[in-house]
């Protein structure tokens, strides 16, 4: 279906939250707050470039205010947008340690929001894209009080929203509120984003596969085995795969989203529990993948039902068209038996 051309964000998610009944509109309200902070981000993430140029690196910008890493910015921005709505509890950043309360002088809302404000942020000085990504789940603590650490820490399929944007060649955010995957496009000459990619489902397979192949040597053997067998020409797979690997999560699995293919965050030799966070990173990818009919888990389980013990905890993952994860579930599995059977030889 061609989607319509003036179907804005914010009428799309007030569309979307009226066919629920009760819903009162909170959920709406506070997507809205958060499109505006990242309208924010979009604009420094295109200046970005400009900071040796302006002379702002490591001293004081036109404010006289110290430069911050773009990713710090974010994840200000961020607070700064969200904390006064009324809608949230409470949040939690990649970029900080603890939970982070509302002020006292705002409305608690029934929320709770947890984001990556930055992903990627090694790529943002090669103009390589980068992106956010936030989920966001109900309050499970009594309403009214200051939200806890217990309202981050729930599992990933209880999440109400999920999604993210990414700072590419346009900047576009994608999200979920469970049914339905939509994209949207940043139009910077009117500043909305209006939607581009509508009711977005992931191929039941693809022939991409992404993931940090310099880790080769600290890999089990079962994500040894799998790759070997993507890279082999077979007739009947239609293998070999095409590697594409940016190094930027979300811009990774966008590309696959919209092409099909796996992308993979591996436990290996090194990092039992690999690199990317449950809570900012792996549970809202995954909310989205299955949203647009994909699958996502740490090689064992699905992403969405760990049991988080902390909220900057790390998990494998591997995450895209479901026929792909499939696959890669059953070498690790595989190898996994015929290890546990040499053992006990
Ligand atoms: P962040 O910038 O939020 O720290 O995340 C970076 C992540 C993720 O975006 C990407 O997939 C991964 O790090 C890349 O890691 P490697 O450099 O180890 O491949
Ligand atoms: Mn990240
Ligand atoms: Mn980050």
């Amino acid at each position: 279906m061609k989607p319509s051309r003036f179907m804005t964000l914010s009428r799309h998610i007030v569309e979307g939250e009226k066919k629920h009944p009760g819903a009162t509109g909170e959920l709406s309200a506070l997507l809205a707050d958060f499109a505006l902070a990242v309208k924010i981000i979009a604009l420094e993430v295109n200046k970005a470039g400009l900071v040796d140029i302006l002379g702002f690196e490591g001293s004081n910008n036109v404010h006289g205010e110290k430069v911050k890493k773009l990713d710090m910015y974010a994840h200000d921005i961020l607070i700064r947008a969200m904390d006064h709505g009324g809608h949230l509890a409470v949040m939690a950043s990649e970029e900080e340690e603890d939970i982070i309360h509302i002020p006292k002088k705002h409305r608690i809302g029934k929320y709770v929001l947890l984001f990556d404000p930055l992903d990627g942020s090694s790529n943002i000085d090669a103009n390589v894209s980068i992106g956010t990504i936030f989920s966001i789940y109900r309050r499970v603590s009594p309403d009214g009080l200051p939200g806890t650490e217990e309202d981050c820490l729930q599992e990933g399929y209880k999440q109400v929203a999920a999604g993210y944007v990414v700072y590419g060649s346009s900047t576009m955010l994608v999200y979920t509120a469970g049914n339905g995957v939509y994209g949207f496009t940043l139009d910077p000459s009117v500043g909305e984003f209006l939607l581009s990619h509508d009711d977005i489902k992931i191929p039941q397979r693809g022939k991409i596969y992404s993931l940090n192949e310099g880790n080769y040597k600290y890999w089990h053997n079962g994500l040894k085995k799998y790759i070997k067998y993507l890279q082999d020409a077979d007739d009947r797979t239609g293998n070999p795969y095409t590697a594409r690997y940016i190094g930027s999560m979300v811009a990774d699995i966008h590309r696959n989203l919209l092409y099909g293919g796996i992308f993979i965050y591996p436990a290996d030799k090194r990092n039992p529990k690999g690199k990317l966070r449950l809570m900012y990173e792996c549970n809202p990818m995954a909310f989205i993948v299955e949203a647009a009919g994909g699958r996502a888990s740490d090689g064992k389980q699905r992403t969405l039902e760990i049991k988080p013990e902390s909220i900057h905890e790390r998990s494998p993952i591997y995450i895209g068209s479901e026929g792909d994860v499939l696959e890669v579930e059953k070498f690790l599995r595989e190898e996994e038996m015929a290890e546990a059977e040499e053992k006990k030889k």
